[in-house]
């Protein structure tokens, strides 16, 4: 199913689930704001990207942690595209292990707003400059951990909770936009953020979730994560799933 003449926004563009989203959907013919901090970086992913004719992909820099600079962001990067937007898909995100002790409220503040609050002013500014009529599809990443009950992920499941709980509600009053709206829940992913946390660190971590059940099929790749992206983009029968949240458990039970 082609994305070709398709526009979209992808957060967390320079890295991980973000940076092969984007190089998945330039690959099926569709334009991409790939939105990050570094210019550096999102370049680098740029670089990976396919650009055929009709295709045109831009860089925005914006730090999502700072929520009140989104609108003027995307006011901006509508002017600089000057196409209408198909949709977002919104992989910025912060996480790992954190003790009770270590989740103090600055740490709390930072990730609630880069994982939730920043995704929630994203969606209120894309709705806000969208031409009537015309569909758009929203996609957050969530994580079974909003439901699993992982020693030391309390804050970090709380923020998709959050997530979780506005894509369910916020549904219906966006299908009257004809705005849908999905989250992914994947099990474990082999991307950095994994890599940099603490008790996965050891060699052998695919092994380990295997042999003790946690995920029986192993650690996802981000191919994995991208398909699934691009199916819901691309299929007329994903608008049908519009307000859910989606596992990619890769056997753990959910
Ligand atoms: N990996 C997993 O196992 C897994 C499983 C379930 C869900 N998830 C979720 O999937 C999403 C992507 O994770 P990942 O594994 O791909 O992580 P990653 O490789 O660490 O990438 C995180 C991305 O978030 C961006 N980001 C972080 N802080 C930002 C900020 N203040 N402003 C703008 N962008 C910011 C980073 O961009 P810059 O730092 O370059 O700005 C980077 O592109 C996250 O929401 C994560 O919670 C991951």
């Amino acid at each position: 199913m082609t994305l070709q003449d398709k526009t979209y926004i992808v957060t967390g563009a320079s890295s991980g689930i973000g940076q092969a989203a984007c190089i998945k959907l330039a690959s099926e013919g569709a334009s991409i704001v790939l939105v990050g901090r570094h210019e550096e970086t999102l370049k680098q992913t740029l670089a990976s990207m396919a650009q055929q004719a009709g295709q045109t992909h831009h860089i925005l820099c914006c730090d999502l942690a700072q929520p009140e600079t989104i609108q003027s962001a995307i006011q901006q990067m509508t002017e600089t595209v000057q196409r209408p937007i198909d949709g977002m898909v919104y992989c910025a995100g912060i996480g790992g292990a954190l003790k009770l002790r270590d989740t103090k409220l600055d740490v709390l503040h930072a990730r609630m707003t880069i994982n939730f609050y920043s995704f929630l002013e994203c969606i209120r500014q894309l709705v806000s400059n969208k031409q009537k009529n015309r569909e758009m599809r929203i996609i957050g990443i969530s994580s079974l951990a909003s439901t699993t009950s992982l020693q030391y992920f309390s804050s970090y499941a709380a923020t998709k909770a959050a997530v979780e709980a506005t894509v369910r509600t916020l549904s219906a009053e966006l299908l009257k936009k004809s705005v849908y709206i999905c989250s992914i829940r994947p099990a474990c992913v082999a991307t950095p953020m994994v890599e940099g946390m603490d008790p996965f660190t050891e060699v052998g971590f695919d092994q380990r979730l295997r042999e003790t059940g946690r995920q029986p099929m192993g650690l996802l790749s981000t191919e994995h994560t991208s398909d699934f992206i691009h199916y819901l983009l691309s299929s007329p029968t994903a608008l049908y799933m519009t307000g859910t949240n989606l596992p990619l458990p890769a056997g753990t039970p959910c």
